[in-house]
Protein backbone atom coordinates (compact mmCIF):
# COMPACT_ATOMS: atom_id res chain seq x y z
CA UNK A 1 0.00 0.00 0.00
CA UNK A 2 1.01 4.01 -0.22
CA UNK A 3 0.74 5.90 2.84
CA UNK A 4 0.77 9.72 2.48
CA UNK A 5 1.28 11.50 6.44
CA UNK A 6 0.43 15.18 6.04
CA UNK A 7 2.02 17.44 9.13
CA UNK A 8 0.47 21.05 9.43
CA UNK A 9 1.67 24.27 10.01
CA UNK A 10 5.02 24.45 13.06
CA UNK A 11 5.24 20.75 13.40
CA UNK A 12 8.63 21.31 11.64
CA UNK A 13 9.50 22.75 15.37
CA UNK A 14 8.95 19.88 16.94
CA UNK A 15 11.54 18.67 19.80
CA UNK A 16 11.98 22.67 20.45
CA UNK A 17 8.55 24.09 20.07
CA UNK A 18 6.71 23.16 23.93
CA UNK A 19 7.83 20.30 24.69
CA UNK A 20 5.85 19.84 27.49
CA UNK A 21 3.31 19.77 25.67
CA UNK A 22 4.57 18.24 22.10
CA UNK A 23 7.42 16.12 23.41
CA UNK A 24 10.99 15.87 22.43
CA UNK A 25 11.04 13.97 19.30
CA UNK A 26 11.77 16.09 15.93
CA UNK A 27 9.71 16.00 13.16
CA UNK A 28 12.56 13.94 10.75
CA UNK A 29 12.94 11.32 13.50
CA UNK A 30 8.75 10.65 13.07
CA UNK A 31 8.99 10.15 9.64
CA UNK A 32 11.64 7.90 9.64
CA UNK A 33 9.91 5.55 12.29
CA UNK A 34 7.07 5.50 10.04
CA UNK A 35 9.18 5.04 7.06
CA UNK A 36 10.52 2.44 8.17
CA UNK A 37 7.51 0.42 9.89
CA UNK A 38 6.39 0.69 6.50
CA UNK A 39 8.80 -0.68 4.40
CA UNK A 40 9.71 -3.07 6.68
CA UNK A 41 6.69 -4.29 6.06
CA UNK A 42 6.47 -3.94 2.39
CA UNK A 43 4.57 -0.83 2.42
CA UNK A 44 5.80 2.74 0.77
CA UNK A 45 5.14 5.90 2.82
CA UNK A 46 5.90 9.17 1.64
CA UNK A 47 5.39 12.40 3.99
CA UNK A 48 5.55 16.46 3.38
CA UNK A 49 4.93 18.94 6.33
CA UNK A 50 3.96 22.73 5.24
CA UNK A 51 3.12 25.81 6.79
CA UNK A 52 0.92 26.56 4.18
CA UNK A 53 -2.41 25.46 3.13
CA UNK A 54 -2.31 25.78 0.02
CA UNK A 55 0.71 23.57 -0.80
CA UNK A 56 -1.16 20.76 2.16
CA UNK A 57 -4.03 20.94 -0.60
CA UNK A 58 -2.40 20.81 -3.49
CA UNK A 59 -0.42 17.56 -2.06
CA UNK A 60 -3.56 15.70 -1.38
CA UNK A 61 -5.15 16.61 -4.82
CA UNK A 62 -2.17 14.97 -6.12
CA UNK A 63 -2.15 12.08 -4.35
CA UNK A 64 -5.42 11.01 -6.13
CA UNK A 65 -3.61 10.88 -9.21
CA UNK A 66 -0.64 8.81 -7.38
CA UNK A 67 -3.19 6.27 -6.13
CA UNK A 68 -2.65 6.76 -2.34
CA UNK A 69 -4.45 4.34 -0.39
CA UNK A 70 -4.38 6.37 2.95
CA UNK A 71 -3.59 9.51 4.50
CA UNK A 72 -2.81 10.00 8.13
CA UNK A 73 -3.27 13.77 8.93
CA UNK A 74 -2.14 16.03 11.51
CA UNK A 75 -3.50 19.31 10.04
CA UNK A 76 -1.91 21.12 13.55
CA UNK A 77 -4.07 24.64 14.01
CA UNK A 78 -5.63 23.79 10.45
CA UNK A 79 -7.71 21.26 12.82
CA UNK A 80 -9.51 24.20 14.05
CA UNK A 81 -10.13 26.27 11.22
CA UNK A 82 -9.44 25.00 7.50
CA UNK A 83 -12.32 24.21 5.59
CA UNK A 84 -10.32 23.91 2.76
CA UNK A 85 -8.09 21.08 3.58
CA UNK A 86 -11.25 18.87 4.75
CA UNK A 87 -12.84 19.54 1.36
CA UNK A 88 -9.86 18.69 -0.35
CA UNK A 89 -9.72 15.24 1.75
CA UNK A 90 -13.21 14.61 0.65
CA UNK A 91 -12.25 15.56 -2.83
CA UNK A 92 -10.03 12.91 -3.67
CA UNK A 93 -12.34 10.36 -1.33
CA UNK A 94 -9.00 8.82 0.10
CA UNK A 95 -10.18 7.81 3.93
CA UNK A 96 -7.94 9.42 6.35
CA UNK A 97 -6.72 9.08 10.23
CA UNK A 98 -6.33 12.41 12.17
CA UNK A 99 -3.54 12.25 14.69
CA UNK A 100 -2.64 14.93 17.31
CA UNK A 101 -0.17 14.88 19.30
CA UNK A 102 -1.55 16.51 22.57
CA UNK A 103 -4.45 15.77 24.06
CA UNK A 104 -6.61 18.69 22.28
CA UNK A 105 -9.78 17.93 24.70
CA UNK A 106 -7.63 18.68 27.52
CA UNK A 107 -6.50 21.95 26.41
CA UNK A 108 -7.97 25.28 25.37
CA UNK A 109 -11.93 25.23 24.24
CA UNK A 110 -10.95 26.44 20.86
CA UNK A 111 -8.97 23.09 20.50
CA UNK A 112 -11.77 20.94 20.80
CA UNK A 113 -13.48 21.43 17.42
CA UNK A 114 -12.17 19.55 14.69
CA UNK A 115 -13.15 20.16 10.90
CA UNK A 116 -11.82 16.77 10.21
CA UNK A 117 -12.99 14.57 12.66
CA UNK A 118 -16.37 14.19 11.58
CA UNK A 119 -14.89 12.56 8.10
CA UNK A 120 -12.23 10.60 9.57
CA UNK A 121 -11.82 6.83 9.59
CA UNK A 122 -10.26 7.58 13.29
CA UNK A 123 -8.84 10.13 15.41
CA UNK A 124 -6.28 9.59 17.63
CA UNK A 125 -4.57 12.25 19.98
CA UNK A 126 -2.75 12.61 23.35
CA UNK A 127 -0.45 9.52 22.29
CA UNK A 128 2.34 12.08 21.77
CA UNK A 129 4.33 10.52 18.23
CA UNK A 130 3.32 6.97 18.88
CA UNK A 131 -0.17 8.70 17.23
CA UNK A 132 1.33 8.14 14.49
CA UNK A 133 2.75 4.69 14.33
CA UNK A 134 -0.65 3.40 15.75
CA UNK A 135 -2.10 5.38 12.84
CA UNK A 136 -0.10 3.72 10.60
CA UNK A 137 -0.37 0.17 11.95
CA UNK A 138 -4.47 0.57 11.49
CA UNK A 139 -3.93 2.66 8.04
CA UNK A 140 -1.46 -0.32 6.37
CA UNK A 141 -4.51 -3.08 7.67
CA UNK A 142 -7.10 -1.29 6.79
CA UNK A 143 -5.22 -0.64 2.80
CA UNK A 144 -4.91 -4.16 2.78
CA UNK A 145 -8.00 -5.54 3.81
CA UNK A 146 -9.74 -2.93 0.98
CA UNK A 147 -6.84 -4.28 -1.86
CA UNK A 148 -7.99 -7.71 -1.14
C1 LIG B 1 -1.81 19.66 17.34
C2 LIG B 1 -2.88 20.33 18.20
C3 LIG B 1 -3.33 21.65 17.57
O1 LIG B 1 -4.32 22.26 18.39
C4 LIG B 1 -2.15 22.60 17.47
O2 LIG B 1 -2.55 23.79 16.81
C5 LIG B 1 -0.97 21.99 16.81
C6 LIG B 1 -0.64 20.58 17.06
C7 LIG B 1 -1.23 18.40 18.01
O3 LIG B 1 -0.58 17.62 17.32
O4 LIG B 1 -1.38 18.22 19.22
O5 LIG B 1 -0.20 22.68 16.14
O6 LIG B 1 -2.40 19.25 16.10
Amino acid sequence: ASILVLHGPNLNLLGSREPGVYGAVTLPQIDQRLRELASSQGHHLLSLQSNAEHELIERIHAARDEAIDYIIINPAAFTHTSVAIRDALLAVSIPFIEVHLSNVHRREAFRHHSFFSDAAEGVICGLGAQGYELALQAALQRAEQANS
